[in-house]
C-alpha cells in the first residue's frame, strides 16, 4: 500500500559563516496523497534539495514534523524509514557488477538470496535493463547508468521514492526519455513520490501536483495545468514559461469571471481572483495573436523564427514590449519588424493578478 507523506510546519536553519543564519526551509507545510508522484520546482537555493533530504532522514529539521504514513518519523535515522533515494550523479559502486548494484540495498534487508534474485531480476526488467547485469557501470552509457540507479531504489521496494535532480547529467533527448520511464515505472508500481527538479517543463510532464518554492516557503501547489494557467503570484507566472504582465483595470465582476480593460479594450477572464481596480493581466506568449486588424495596436520589434513557432517581439502602446508565439508559422505571410499589427487576446487563457 503507498502511503501518505506530510510536512508539517517544516523548518530547517543553517548556521552561516559570521554567526548568521540561513533559513533554507522557512515553514512548509504539505500532505502529499498515497500514490501520488509531487514535484517541487524552484530556483538554485530556494530549499528543495534540504526539504528532501530531511524527508530522507539525511538533514533533521530545526523544527516541524515528517509524517510517513500516521508515523512521525522526523527523528528517525534514515534506514528506520522507508524511503529510497536517487541522486543526480548515480553514486553506483564502479568495482560491482550492474546486478550487484541493483541489489545492494536488499543486503540489509531480510530476503533471502532467491527472493533477492528474482526481484533485481524483475526490477531490472521494469526499468529496461535486461540483459546487462554482468556488465560494470563504467561500461554503460548515461542513461542506462540512471535506470541503475532507479532500480537500485525500487527494489528495496520503498514507501516513499525520492529523486533528486536525477536527469540533469543527460542530453536533452534522453531526459525527455526517461521522464516518462521514471513516471511510467512509478504509477505501474504507484508509488509516493517526491521529485525535485529546476526544469519547468519536467515537472509539468512527471507530476500530479508541482510545488513551487521560493526562498524556503512554498509559492503555489498545483496541478500543472494550474500552476501554467492560474499562477498564483507573479513570481510562480515567472519562472513556469514565458510570460507577459500587461496593466489592466478590473471593471467588474460577472458569474465568477472578471471584466478587465487593458489598452482600450474589454476582456474577459474566466475564474479571476476578487479584485478591483488596478491589476496585471497574465498572458502567455501563445495565448495572443498578431492580426492585420482588430485589437490592440502594436509594432514589431523583432521575430525569431524557432522551427514550430515564430517569436515575435512587439511593442504594445505604453512603450513595453511582450512576447507572442505563432505556432505552424508560414513565413511569406510573417509580420516583419517595424509593421504595424493588432493584438489579439485568447480569452480563455488569461488570469489576473494584484498590481
Ligand atoms: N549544509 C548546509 N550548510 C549551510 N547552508 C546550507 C547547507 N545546505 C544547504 N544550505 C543553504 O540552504 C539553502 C537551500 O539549499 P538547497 O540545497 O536546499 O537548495 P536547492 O533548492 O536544492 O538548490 P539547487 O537547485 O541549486 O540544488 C541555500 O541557501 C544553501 O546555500
Ligand atoms: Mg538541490
Amino acid at each position: 500500500m503507498p502511503q501518505k507523506v506530510e510536512l508539517r510546519d517544516l523548518v530547517k536553519i543553517f548556521p552561516a559563516p559570521g554567526g548568521s543564519e540561513v533559513r533554507a526551509v522557512d515553514g512548509v507545510n504539505l500532505v502529499i496523497e498515497p500514490g501520488e508522484m509531487v514535484t517541487f520546482l524552484g530556483p538554485s537555493g530556494c530549499g528543495k534539495t534540504t526539504t528532501l533530504r530531511m524527508v530522507a532522514g539525511f538533514e533533521m529539521p530545526t523544527s516541524g514534523h515528517i509524517f510517513i504514513g500516521s508515523e512521525d518519523v522526523s527523528t528517525k535515522a534514515p534506514n528506520e524509514r522507508d524511503t529510497a533515494m536517487v541522486f543526480q550523479s548515480y553514486a553506483l559502486f564502479p568495482h560491482m557488477t550492474v546486478e550487484e548494484n541493483v541489489g545492494y540495498g536488499l543486503r540489509f534487508r531480510k530476503v533471502s538470496k532467491q527472493e533477492a534474485k528474482q526481484r533485481v531480476e524483475r526490477i531490472m526488467e521494469l526499468v529496461g535493463l535486461k540483459g546487462l547485469g554482468k556488465r560494470a557501470p563504467g561500461q554503460l552509457s548515461g542513461g542506462q547508468q540512471q535506470r541503475v540507479a532507479l532500480a537500485r531504489a525500487l527494489v528495496v521496494e520503498p514507501q516513499v521514492l525520492l529523486f533528486d535532480e536525477p536527469l540533469s547529467n543527460l542530453d536533452a533527448k534522453l531526459r525527455e526519455y526517461m521522464r516518462e520511464e521514471i513516471r511510467r515505472v512509478q504509477q505501474e508500481l504507484r508509488i509516493t513520490a517526491i521529485y525535485v527538479t529546476h526544469d519547468q517543463s519536467e515537472a509539468m510532464a512527471l507530476s500530479d501536483r508541482i510545488v513551487v518554492m521560493n526562498a524556503g516557503r512554498i509559492e503555489q501547489v498545483g496541478s500543472p495545468q494550474e500552476i501554467y494557467l492560474k499562477p498564483a503570484t507573479r513570481f510562480v507566472a515567472d519562472f513556469i514559461g514565458k510570460v507577459n504582465f500587461l496593466p489592466c483595470k478590473v471593471l467588474g465582476r460577472e458569474k465568477g469571471a472578471a471584466v478587465v480593460e487593458t489598452f482600450g479594450r474589454r476582456i474577459t477572464v474566466h475564474d479571476a481572483p476578487e479584485l478591483r481596480g488596478e491589476a496585471v493581466l497574465v498572458v502567455r506568449p501563445e495565448a495572443m495573436s498578431l492580426q492585420r486588424s482588430e485589437g490592440i495596436p502594436v509594432t514589431v520589434v523583432n521575430r525569431v523564427y524557432l522551427g514550430s513557432a515564430l517569436e515575435y517581439r512587439v511593442e504594445l502602446p505604453n512603450g513595453e514590449q511582450v512576447t507572442v508565439y505563432k505556432s505552424n508559422p508560414n513565413l511569406e505571410e510573417a509580420f516583419a519588424p517595424g509593421e504595424q499589427g493588432f493584438l489579439y487576446l485568447d480569452s480563455h487563457a488569461l488570469h489576473v493578478l494584484p498590481e
